[in-house]
């Protein structure tokens, strides 16, 4: 029997790009999306790569009988990933109360469901701000928590005690937490990718809408950071990279014989490149000049930060293989195909 996956915010970026790893282990499965921060012609671009159309059912998460409703529908869950969240770090300073209310609330009513339904499974997107500014690096799962520099990073440690606390009183369950680094490019075909609205706050997305003309211009924040050459650091992990981890994840807990689990795992490639560095890699790889100047840092942002991945590797048997410049080209080919797709 395959084993069938309710994946939440299955339509966004990362979630859509673990859909495909998904299918393409042969498992079923199901979307939750309300489509807040996507659109359904992803579902085309996931046949397309797989072959495979997922079921999807249009919900938003808020809303507990309607998602009652799915469990109701497709009985035989036996796991979920949960996407599904806003995650604008400079929004959720302004509308603190739409973060805590669709990322709390969401989380709950799938807590709610997983044990009214008996579903034992979860696999949760976190994220490597929850560190804010490390003591040492590489960072382990073992760092300290900080206190969090928005109300989206607070989101992600309220919402990790909630499970941790959850599980403690379900014997039954086991969940995942995945904290990602700085997940960039997109899948090789270049037929689904990241979609920002607007003006990106993301350094790649800003790049490559910089080097096709869509920006003018970009800003790199910060040059006097104690850093080689005074630019900031991060771990940039590729999308499909990390979307094969969540497929790791959820073997390790359909195999999981003793539950009441809750594991951390850090998912980065455990190098740190510069933001100048990436710009040379992009520049490289495309062969397209970048316009870009030195500017202020930006306020909130970290000098440094990426993992320790030893954990991942040895223990859930994932590590990052995609080198940077495969990666970048892989979100420039992807900038090209929308841009072409909204002229015809
Ligand atoms: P995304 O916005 O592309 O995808 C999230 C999806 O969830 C969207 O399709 C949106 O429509 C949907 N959604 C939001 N609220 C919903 C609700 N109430 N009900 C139903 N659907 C809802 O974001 P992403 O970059 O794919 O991020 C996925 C997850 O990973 C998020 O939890 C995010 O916080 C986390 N994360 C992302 C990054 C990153 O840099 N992209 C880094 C660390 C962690
Ligand atoms: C990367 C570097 C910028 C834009 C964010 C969230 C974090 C996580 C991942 C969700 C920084 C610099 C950027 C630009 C620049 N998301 N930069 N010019 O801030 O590391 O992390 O995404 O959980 O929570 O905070 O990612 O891509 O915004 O920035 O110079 O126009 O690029 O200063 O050094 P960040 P980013």
């Amino acid at each position: 029997m395959k084993p069938t996956i309710l994946v939440t915010g299955g339509t966004g970026y990362i979630g859509s790009h673990t859909v495909i790893e998904l299918l393409e282990e042969g498992m079923e499965v199901v979307i939750i999306d309300n489509l807040s921060n996507s659109n359904l012609e992803v579902l085309d671009g996931i046949e397309d790569i797989s072959g495979k159309r997922p079921h999807f059912e249009k919900v938003d998460l808020r809303d507990r009988s309607s998602t009652f409703e799915v469990f109701e529908k497709y009985s035989g869950i036996e796991a979920i990933i949960h996407f599904a969240a806003f995650k604008a770090v400079g929004e959720s300073v302004e509308k603190p109360l739409a973060y805590y209310e669709n990322n709390l609330l969401s989380l709950i009513h799938l807590l709610e469901a997983m044990k009214k339904y008996g579903v034992p499974n979860l696999v949760f997107s976190s994220s490597c701000t929850v560190y804010g500014e490390p003591d040492s690096l590489p960072v382990t799962e073992e760092a300290s928590i900080k206190k969090a520099n928005s109300p989206y990073g607070n989101t992600k440690q309220i919402c990790e005690e909630i499970l941790q606390d959850t599980i403690e009183s379900s014997p039954e369950n086991g969940v995942i937490s995945l904290r990602y680094f700085n997940p960039i490019g997109a899948h090789p075909s270049a037929k689904i990718g990241e979609l920002p609205i607007g003006v990106p706050n993301n350094l790649v997305p800003f790049i490559t809408q910089t080097a096709f003309g869509i920006r003018e211009q970009l800003n790199v924040f910060g040059q006097d950071y104690n850093t080689p050459d005074g630019s900031a650091i991060r771990d940039y992990i590729n999308v499909v990279d990390l979307a094969r981890a969540h497929v790791v994840a959820i073997r390790r807990l359909l195999e999981q014989k003793q539950k009441s689990s809750f594991e951390v795992f850090n998912l980065g490639t455990g190098k740190g490149i510069s933001v100048l560095e990436i710009i040379r890699a992009f520049e490289n790889t495309t062969g397209q000049k970048l316009n870009y100047r030195m500017v202020d840092r930006r306020e909130g942002d970290v000098e440094q930060v990426y993992a320790d991945t030893a954990f991942a590797n040895n223990e859930l048997g994932w590590k990052a293989e995609k080198g940077i410049e495969e990666t970048l080209l892989s979100a420039w080919n992807w900038e090209k195909y929308i841009r072409l797709k909204a002229t015809t």
